[in-house]
């Protein structure tokens, strides 16, 4: 049966809009545009089944259903939120969960603009049917996104649920893990795509090598996952869900033995900690990680892309800071002769490198802006 194309949101983080347009189109997305922290595109309900499977970049689908404007006063909020036929999309039995951001120019007040919102949802259920969903912050079957700007409200249904940077195989965080997602992000950034060695030589708990794995393989990094919150929702096809998994499943490459992805850490307990995590996510045969110093790592044959972040330590003195810089370039440019090296630090490096990177962006890790930057190393 063919399927509607509806509009849905993509959000990730700030400085990655590029990447994920990028494989939205790859996926098959249609009219593909890039927002703030978002890509807008447009597909059917099997695409967004697929998208929440694989797309690495994106931290949640958003479905919008309701755009509300000329929100002038507290009744306006309410009669127009209560206006949105909700029952057509979940039942009254769901738990469900509200997610706030931005502010509204007529109503400071966010909070209460969330209850406003939730006693609207609830009264049009209670008022059909005689029973109401309940709101649950821990366990939501249904998200309701609420966008705020002026006097408008941009309502979506979160298709996601649990943010997509959550694959479920980083049971064992290390100290200052990075994102999935923007570990995802930072390898297509480099635009490394299987065509090299990878290496991570300051791993941690080996969320690179590991989102490295995921791309060289074509594992969807979210295809182990048993629950998306579209799941939940009037009309969900369990069929076509498991046809797109299976077919997606099809497509996972055996590990080559032509490019290495590996991971060095200094530190044994966050190798054992990156060995279990591999295993989780099914990689553990596409990836080598190694208790080793980065003092002592050498260049391997054939070409290599080395992708890291340093220890960052604010607390530490600036003149041993950019020593500890000095030294990590020193050893790149005698060890790593023809590679490239992409290093994601709170202060860009050029005056390490002395020459132009081949491509730097501004990110945010945590709440850190940081550089992320490439060398060519000769
Ligand atoms: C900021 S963490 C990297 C986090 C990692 N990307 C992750 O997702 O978990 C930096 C790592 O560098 C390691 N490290 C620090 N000095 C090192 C050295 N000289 N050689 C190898 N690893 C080192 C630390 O043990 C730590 O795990």
């Amino acid at each position: 049966m063919k399927q509607e194309n509806f509009k849905m949101i993509a959000t990730t983080f700030k400085g990655l809009e590029r990447v994920l347009k990028r494989e939205v189109l790859e996926l098959g997305g249609q009219k593909p545009r890039e927002l703030i922290r978002a890509v807008e595109f447009y597909g059917d309900k099997g695409f967004m089944y697929k998208a929440n499977m694989k797309l690495a970049t994106a931290i949640r689908i958003l479905k919008p259903i309701a755009h509300l404007r000329n929100i002038k006063s507290v009744a306006a909020l309410y009669n127009k939120v209560y206006d949105v036929p909700w029952e057509k999309f979940f039942h009254s039995r769901k738990r469900i969960y509200f997610h706030v951001s931005g502010e509204l120019d007529t109503i400071p007040n966010t909070r209460f603009i969330s209850q406003k919102v939730k006693d609207a949802v609830v009264d049009r259920f209670r008022d059909r049917y005689g029973n109401r969903p309940d709101v649950d912050k821990d366990k939501p079957e249904i998200i309701i996104n609420l966008h705020l700007f002026r006097n408008q409200i941009s309502i979506s249904l979160d298709s996601s649920g649990n943010p997509l940077f959550k694959r479920g195989y980083r049971e064992e965080t290390g100290f200052a893990p990075l994102n999935e997602v923007l570990a995802a992000g930072l390898i297509r950034l480099a635009r490394w795509n299987g065509d090299t060695h990878l290496i991570d030589p300051m791993t941690g708990s080996g969320t690179i090598p590991i989102e490295g794995a995921l791309l060289a393989a074509n594992i969807p990094p979210n295809i182990y996952r048993d629950e998306f919150a579209f799941m939940h929702w009037h009309g969900f096809d369990k069929d076509l869900y498991n046809l797109i998994r299976k077919s997606l499943l099809d497509r996972i490459k055996e590990p080559t033995d032509l490019i290495e992805i590996i991971g060095y850490d200094n530190n044994p307990a966050m190798i054992e900690k990156a060995l279990k995590n591999a295993k989780n996510a099914g990689v553990e045969d596409f990836v080598r990680l190694e208790v080793k110093d980065f003092f002592d790592t050498r260049k391997i044959p054939g070409p290599v892309t080395l992708l890291f972040n340093p220890p960052y330590d604010k607390r530490l003195p600036v003149k041993n800071r950019e020593e500890f810089y000095r030294k990590i370039v020193r050893h790149l440019n005698e060890n790593f002769r023809w590679s490239n090296a992409w290093l994601l630090t709170p202060e860009p490096l050029q005056k390490y490198f002395a020459k132009k990177p081949i491509a730097s962006y501004k990110l945010i890790n945590g709440k850190i802006p940081v550089f992320f930057a490439g060398y060519e190393l000769a």
